[in-house]
């Protein structure tokens, strides 16, 4: 993968840390259910940051205080976002589960202060662009084709079908890849491998497929812009090179489908299973958006992102944190935190959640803009269609699946009237 080597290893690991004998391990199916619950015995037994075990027992810091989350992202100055810094790197394996979101790679997610605002602000030029009435229309237009590929069946497996299906189009076509054509199917099915591999398939052979196509798409574009994201990408005064480009688009298309995929089904979850939504959606009383808002606040499709690295010793939530540890950003945690919530009500009325992160590497800010439009797009558009959508399962009986970073669901099963139109 890439290079692991220490840029500002600061030597000794947390081992000999006192906070981590009491560690707790990152997993278990406790975050499959109701990682609410453990986020809330976290913060009881070790306040608003908690010393954790990753994958084979590497240790980190999960921040879970709303203040600290804030107080991180706003400080890159002492928490930066080169994981070279990691003073855990002589203790990672080769085969580490994580390394394909923690191995360092030449891409805006990983790059800092006057680069990062490069190439962070050409995709913030480059997502402007994007019209939002015709990214509706679009999202509208594949919502209705997927629709009609199950609709005369009656029944439906939505996560594969419908939710991961949309926004993987969307965002390609927001790229520059014509909608529908063999070549863009192809590319969607080598992204759904290689972001949610499943059993048989291969997710290196995928990804590199994927970076073939990409470096094709921006040389295409290079000699033929278009009005689309690539294109803008390149045109931008900034002159990135196009193995740049090629990086970044990497980075867009993969924040992207994710999360927005997770965020359609996780609200059309609460719809079908929350009295206030089933009863009220059709009356007009409670919207698709105050269900969008809620699953932000409370299943946030990225509940927990890996991370920011200690720049030098400091302290944080009274923990002393060493140069070089590695920080989680807690973000499901922090939109509950009691402190915010003195009531244990957490409201859907406004959109202070940190779901989007916060800071200088948040997520950019038209692209949360776009994902509503693709998630807002794909719920209204699949209930009009199909008005006496119900679960085909009890609401017990639908599993999360088992990653402590994603919130989303194994599979939605769900039964309408068949309709052949
Ligand atoms: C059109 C859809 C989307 C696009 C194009 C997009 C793009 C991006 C990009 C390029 C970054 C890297 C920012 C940087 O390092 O400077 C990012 C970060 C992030 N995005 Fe998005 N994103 C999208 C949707 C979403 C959604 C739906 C969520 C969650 C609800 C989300 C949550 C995040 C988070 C948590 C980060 C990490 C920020 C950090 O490091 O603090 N994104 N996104």
């Amino acid at each position: 993968m890439s290079d692991h080597s220490g840029a500002g290893s600061a030597g000794a690991p947390p081992p000999g840390c006192p906070a981590h004998a009491s560690a707790v391990p990152l997993g278990g199916l406790q975050y499959q259910q109701t990682p609410s619950e453990l986020y809330r015995a976290l913060r009881r037994e070790h306040g608003a940051v908690a010393p954790v075990l990753l994958d084979d027992d590497v240790p980190a810091w999960l921040v879970l205080g709303y203040p600290e989350v804030c107080y991180v992202t706003s400080h890159d100055e002492l928490f930066a976002r080169d994981s070279r810094r990691w003073n855990q790197w002589p203790n990672i394996p080769e085969t580490w589960p994580l390394l394909p979101f923690v191995g360092y790679q030449p891409s805006v997610l990983f790059t800092e202060g006057a680069e990062h605002q490069r190439r962070a602000g050409v995709i913030t030029q480059a997502l402007e662009g994007v019209d939002q009435f015709e990214l509706a229309r679009e999202c509208q237009a594949i919502a209705e084709q997927l629709i009609t590929l199950f609709a005369g069946s009656g029944e439906a497996e939505l996560m594969s079908t419908y939710a991961h299906a949309l926004p993987a189009r969307a965002v390609l076509w927001m790229c520059g890849m014509p909608q529908g054509s063999e070549d863009t199917e192809q590319l969607v099915d080598d992204l759904r491998i290689s972001l949610d591999a499943g059993e048989g398939d291969d997710p290196v052979a995928a990804y590199m497929r994927v970076g073939a196509r990409l470096t094709q798409l921006v040389k295409e574009k290079r000699e033929s812009p278009g009005p689309d994201v690539t294109s803008r990408m390149l045109l931008d005064a900034a002159a990135l090179t196009d193995e740049e480009v090629v990086q970044d688009l990497i980075s867009v298309i993969a924040a992207a489908q994710q999360p927005t995929a997770n965020w359609i089904c996780n609200t059309l979850r609460l719809l079908l299973t929350d009295e206030r939504f089933a009863v009220n959606v059709s009356g007009g009383r409670v919207s698709v958006g105050d269900a969008l808002n809620e699953v932000l606040w409370l299943d946030t499709p990225t509940q927990n992102f890996i991370g920011r690295w200690a720049v030098r010793d400091t302290q944080l939530g009274g923990r002393h944190i060493r140069e070089g540890d590695c920080l989680v950003l807690g973000l499901a945690a922090a939109n509950t935190d009691p402190q915010i919530w003195p009531e244990s009500h957490v409201g859907a009325e406004n959109s202070a959640h940190l779901s989007f992160s916060n800071g200088e590497h948040r997520c950019p800010y038209p692209a949360p803009l776009l994902a509503d439009v693709m998630a807002r797009t794909a719920v209204e558009t699949l209930m009009e269609r199909l008005p006496d959508l119900v679960l085909a399962v009890e609401t017990a009986e639908l599993t999360w699946r088992p990653s402590i970073w994603m919130r989303g669901l194994s599979t939605l099963p769900v039964r309408f009237t068949p309709s052949v139109h």
